[in-house]
């Protein structure tokens, strides 16, 4: 057996006998050729049988070798422009063929259209196919460079408790559980509330982990259980907030063009949007989005869609509004300043302006809305109890909370950003369902 290669680098191969270990994805078969695209985990090749160069057992085994068989094989590779693949441009003429396991015939997903319950019941072999495969190891660029930009700016991961006492965003969307004598207890929304003590050990922290919501609504953007990135920052205000969130959204965004470039042709992703996002993001704010709202509804002839688009002082935007709002920009979009009514009882008013708060939320542009939410946080202990109870929040649940902010309090600021969002708008998809292994939502739990 030669060196066993991953297909991901097969440019530095041309020419060299190699070994790949895999499987079978697809099969052709032209009068003294077969052709196979092979996937290794790390790419799809095609793979050559060329019935002069093998002996009849071994090229008989290649025209019937099942679909999803797993294989060993040895060959020399060539360089081929033709060649389908990921990367593509290089095939492996056949010399060695191994079985491991030749597969049922009745694999589920063969080659042809299924319609997309069938696909998500089928979720454990459908990450095998080109598109998925493509979208996941895009996740997984995302969530290294989301970790090495953080820990090279100075935050420290602190892992936040995902049983929780207390609701930290919208009580409506809570996962409750019984705990043994301590009564209920929630998944958590959100590692922020923990944060906010961590900034006061250790200034910049960052958790990130699986987050719960048991959201009603049945959308594109929704799930039941997705991952968050959050960032908290001492001695921060919302401007400064706001330079640090387009730098780390640049830097993902540049990670996943230097390194998942073969990944985003195979998606048909457009690079040249992506390659739009450098700082500085647009900034508006929500009285000035709200009129943006408005001329966008007075162009738009669709009865329906001037009917979704409506939308009165104080709301929190709805999927529509950011779709119509997104579409008019190339870079992602900040909209600052939101109606405190909309948003979290957390969040520090707007100086001289208490019906607003110092919020922020990211939008990503081509119509995908929003990627992050955040905001400067109350400092003033009296202050934040007089939001809680305004919001009926039960004092107690909060009282370590509170005290933060009575030995050393400082302007602190932070945000969290969805990755299944993000990983939506880089991949150019349309439905938040295929950029997580195994989506929850409402309707699914399985598998
Ligand atoms: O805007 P959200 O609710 O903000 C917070 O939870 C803050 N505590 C974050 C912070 O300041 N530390 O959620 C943040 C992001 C959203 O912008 C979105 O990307 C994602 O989390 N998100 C969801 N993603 C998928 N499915 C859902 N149901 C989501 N809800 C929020
Ligand atoms: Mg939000």
């Amino acid at each position: 057996m030669s060196q066993v290669i991953r297909v991901e680098n097969i440019a530095q191969y041309v020419g060299q006998e190699v070994t790949v270990q895999g499987w079978v994805y697809n099969r052709t078969h032209k009068g003294k050729l077969v052709f196979l695209l092979v996937r290794d985990g790390y790419g799809f090749v095609q793979c050559v049988a060329f019935k002069n160069d093998l002996p009849a057992e071994t090229f008989q085994t290649i025209v019937h070798i099942p679909q999803e068989s797993s294989i060993t094989i040895t060959g020399v590779v060539r360089a081929d422009e033709r060649a389908p693949g990921i990367p593509g441009g290089y095939e492996i003429g056949i010399t060695g063929f191994e079985v491991v396991q030749a597969a049922e015939e009745d694999y589920p997903i063969a080659l042809k259209e299924h319609g997309v319950d069938f696909l998500l019941d089928n979720r454990h072999f459908w990450i095998r196919v080109p598109s998925q495969w493509a979208i996941l190891r895009i996740r997984a660029t995302i969530i290294s460079a989301i970790r090495e930009w953080l820990d090279d700016h100075g935050y420290i991961n602190m892992d936040t408790p995902i049983l929780t006492p207390s609701a930290g965003e919208d009580t409506t969307t809570l996962f409750e559980t019984e705990y043994f004598d301590e009564g209920k207890v929630y998944l958590d929304q959100t590692g922020q509330l923990y944060n906010e003590a961590n900034i006061f050990a250790f200034k910049k922290v960052y958790c990130f982990g699986p987050t719960f919501r048991a959201e009603k609504s049945k959308t594109r953007r929704h799930l039941t259980e997705f991952w968050m990135v959050e960032p908290e920052i001492a001695f921060c205000d919302l401007d400064q907030l706001m330079e640090i969130e387009e730098q780390f959204v640049s830097h993902i965004v540049r990670r996943v063009l230097e390194r998942r470039q073969p990944e985003l042709r195979a998606l048909g992703r457009d690079v040249s949007a992506l390659e739009k996002i450098v700082p500085p993001f647009p900034r508006i704010s929500y009285d000035q989005a709200l009129e943006m709202l408005a001329e966008i509804r007075e162009q738009t002839t669709d009865p329906q869609q001037k009917q979704l688009l409506e939308i009165e002082w104080g709301s929190d935007f709805g999927a529509p509004h950011e779709t119509a709002l997104t579409q008019r920009f190339d870079k992602p979009v900040f909209v600052y300043g939101y109606p405190s009514a909309a948003k979290a009882f957390y969040m520090e008013p707007w100086p001289g302006r208490p019906e607003v708060c110092k919020s922020v939320d990211l939008l990503a542009p081509e119509g995908y809305g929003e990627i992050i939410g955040g905001s400067e946080r109350i400092s003033d202990p009296a202050l934040l109890l007089r939001r809680l109870h305004e919001q009926n929040q039960p004092e107690e649940a909060y009282r370590w909370y509170i005290d933060l902010r009575r030995y050393g309090s400082v302007p602190h600021s932070g945000f969290g950003l969805g990755v299944e969002r993000t990983v939506t708008w880089i991949c150019g998809i349309t439905h938040i369902r295929e950029t997580i292994p195994y989506p929850r939502t409402i309707k699914r739990v399985y598998p």
